[in-house]
């Protein structure tokens, strides 16, 4: 990816104290996340590592989407769940254990609700599950956007009670109900989280 603009940045005490930006400032955001999302990686455990996901990647975890709950109950086909994968708005992130392939996802975007960052999907392989892979992704996602957001999102079916447990154990709560939003006789349950606040963002001092 390459930036098609000018930015100007004045370093203080090793972090960016002051910033200017000219040009395309949305692949700009989409570079910092990268750039977040690598630096957080590098705080994993060795044999854990979390990254953007390749082509066949995306592939995989439309395939793991399309044979799993919740989404075989909301109708999400292959190719519905690969489109969602490939939306250049979001990020695919992909989980892989030591000398594995990948065992989980989660599909990120940055300012997908009121402008603060929505997690739209997360999906561990069955055999994987239950060993906090889904934990770690989630955790993942606040460390990601922390300097950068105050809040966070995250939806759930009502019938998943399983994952919504997950989410409240990690911080989220409720704040609105959408009936019959997908499916008759279900609901969509919008979850938020405030996140701690940190030193700003690039793009915070920035003003993109
Ligand atoms: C929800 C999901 C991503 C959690 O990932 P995970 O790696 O199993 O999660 P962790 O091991 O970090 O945490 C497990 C916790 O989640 C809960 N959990 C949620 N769904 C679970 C499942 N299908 N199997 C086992 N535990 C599950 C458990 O109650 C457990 O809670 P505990 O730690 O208090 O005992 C994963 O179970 C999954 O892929 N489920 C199917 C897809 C899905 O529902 N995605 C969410 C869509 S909104």
């Amino acid at each position: 990816m390459t930036y098609q603009g000018i930015a100007i940045f004045h370093i203080g005490n090793d972090k960016v104290v002051e910033g200017h930006v000219l040009g395309d400032t949305e692949t700009l955001k989409r570079q910092l996340v990268r750039g977040e999302i690598a630096a957080v990686a590098k705080e994993l455990p060795r044999n854990f590592n979390i990254s953007l996901a390749s082509e066949r990647e995306e592939e995989w975890a439309a395939d793991v989407m399309s044979r799993s709950e919740p989404w075989k109950t909301l109708g999400r086909s292959f190719d519905s769940s690969l489109q969602s994968m490939r939306n250049p708005n979001c990020s695919l992130l992909v989980a892989r254990g030591e000398n594995a392939g990948p065992i989980g996802f989660m599909l990120i975007q940055s300012e997908g609700v009121a402008g603060s960052p929505y997690i739209k999907s997360v999906a561990v392989e069955e055999p994987f599950r239950g060993a906090g892979v889904g934990t770690q992704l989630l955790q993942f996602a606040d460390a990601i956007f922390q300097r950068r957001a105050n809040h966070i999102f995250i939806c759930v079916s009502s019938f998943n009670k399983k994952a919504r447990a997950l989410y409240e154990r990690l911080g989220y709560t409720i704040i609105a109900e959408l009936r019959e939003y997908i499916v008759p006789g279900a609901s969509e349950l919008l979850m938020h989280k405030t996140l701690p606040k940190t030193i700003p963002a690039v793009e915070q001092i920035c003003g993109v």
